[in-house]
């Protein structure tokens, strides 16, 4: 029996209440408004309308598969319609992150980030959402890589003949627009060397060895596709759960420690990834610290049964005290790295006009360190 269902999540910030912290209700009900009517006209099976801090989700299902133009144009029209709501009420950034005026065939490149996988509805389907706010695309390359390949956090990877064969990850060069496929557990080291550097590579889909679809990132970097900051990723992903694909609590696992992660405040400081439920997705704190929100679903003949809120849960509270401990400890930081990001990384902020501002002030130094001139001339000032 042929029973595909296409899963997609579309996200963006078309405005934030108050300042990045959160999403306005009545933005969430226009976009809410234009899917009901997607639905009504058989375009979509289902779907949730949600949000993790200025970050608005739209979770739906439908059965014409990844990249489909009306889809796209849909979400889009949605966050046009939050996007009124936002400019209305005045919200800040709003519009954010639609970086084009018009819809022109695909929503990826345009700003929104997408997650969408197609798949083969299994006898119980169970799917999670991860959505993160004030991060960026790669933050998903740790936890990935702990759920599909590290036998520490999945137990299935041993004791589960279903699981025993290892997966395969597609990873993203985000700057030079490649890709490679690297399986686990064989090539698991090559692996780690490139998504242990997530701003440059990102982990953009995981399958089993027989190629079915297990987990699907957004890779979009909005800078990279705007030449400019203008707000982080705040990147989505969908994994697969039970059977073939880890347990929900494999996969909700890595999120008990809290890692850390580029974006948190101005997109430009590193800082942990607080796991939180939906009603604590509100980062305030110097913006932040950045969050991550995890939605579980069944999926029933492309129904959505759900959602449940998976971190609405003590089990994830020593997490988030130990996440605000290393707020603490990176914000004495200041402006210096570790905590704010490394220069490369600050490439789209206001770093390039203060070095072309200060470019004729520097001076060259001799091989020996000294300056062919007083650095300091003392020059006499005539009253
Ligand atoms: P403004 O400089 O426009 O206030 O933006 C800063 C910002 O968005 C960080 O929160
Ligand atoms: P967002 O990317 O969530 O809009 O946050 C922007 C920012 O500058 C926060 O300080
Ligand atoms: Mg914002
Ligand atoms: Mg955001």
């Amino acid at each position: 029996m042929n029973n595909q269902v296409t899963f997609s999540v579309i996200k963006a910030d078309v405005g934030g209440w108050v300042g990045h912290s959160a999403t306005h209700q009545r933005l969430l009900e226009a976009a809410h408004n234009r899917l009901a009517q997607a639905q009504t006209e058989g375009v979509l099976v289902d779907f949730h309308v949600t949000y993790c801090g200025d970050d608005i989700f739209l979770i739906m299902t439908h059965r014409r598969g990844d990249n489909d133009e009306l889809v796209h144009r849909i979400a889009w029209e949605a966050f046009e319609a939050a996007t009124q709501e936002a400019k209305a009420l005045k919200l800040y950034g709003a519009g954010q992150d639609l970086l084009s005026d018009a819809f022109s065939g695909n929503i990826r490149g345009m700003g929104p980030g997408v997650a969408e996988m197609t798949f083969e509805e299994r006898r119980s389907e169970t799917v999670i959402v991860f959505m993160a706010d004030k991060t960026s695309a790669g933050a998903w390359n740790l936890p990935l890589f702990k759920m599909f390949a590290d036998p520490f956090n999945t137990a299935g990877l041993v004791i589960s003949p279903a699981l025993h064969e290892g997966f395969r990850f597609e990873v993203l060069d985000v700057r030079e627009n490649k890709l490679i496929v690297l399986d686990t557990p064989e090539e698991m080291y090559d692996l780690l060397m490139f998504i242990g550097a997530p701003s440059r590579f990102t982990v953009r889909a995981v399958y089993n060895k027989k190629g079915e679809i297990a987990a699907a990132s957004s890779t979009q970097r909005l800078a990279l596709i705007a030449g400019r900051y203008v707000g982080k990723d705040d990147p989505v992903c969908v994994v697969r759960a039970q059977s073939q694909f880890p347990a929900v609590g494999e996969i909700l696992e890595p999120f008990a420690w809290p890692f850390v992660v580029e974006g948190w405040m101005r997109g430009s400081h590193n800082g942990p990834l607080m796991p939180v439920a939906v009603h604590q997705a509100h980062p305030s704190r110097f913006d932040g610290p950045p969050r991550v929100c995890a939605l579980g679903f069944q999926v029933a003949e492309g129904h959505l049964v759900g959602p449940r809120d998976l971190f609405d849960d003590p089990a994830f509270d020593e997490a988030r005290r130990q996440a605000t401990l290393i707020a603490d400890y990176l914000r004495r930081h200041g402006p210096f790295e570790p905590h704010r990001m490394p220069m490369e990384e600050m490439e789209y902020t206001t770093m390039p006009g203060i070095m072309r501002r200060l470019a004729d002030r520097w001076q060259v130094v001799e091989g020996d360190g000294h300056l062919a001139q007083p650095a300091v001339t003392g020059e006499t000032v005539d009253d």
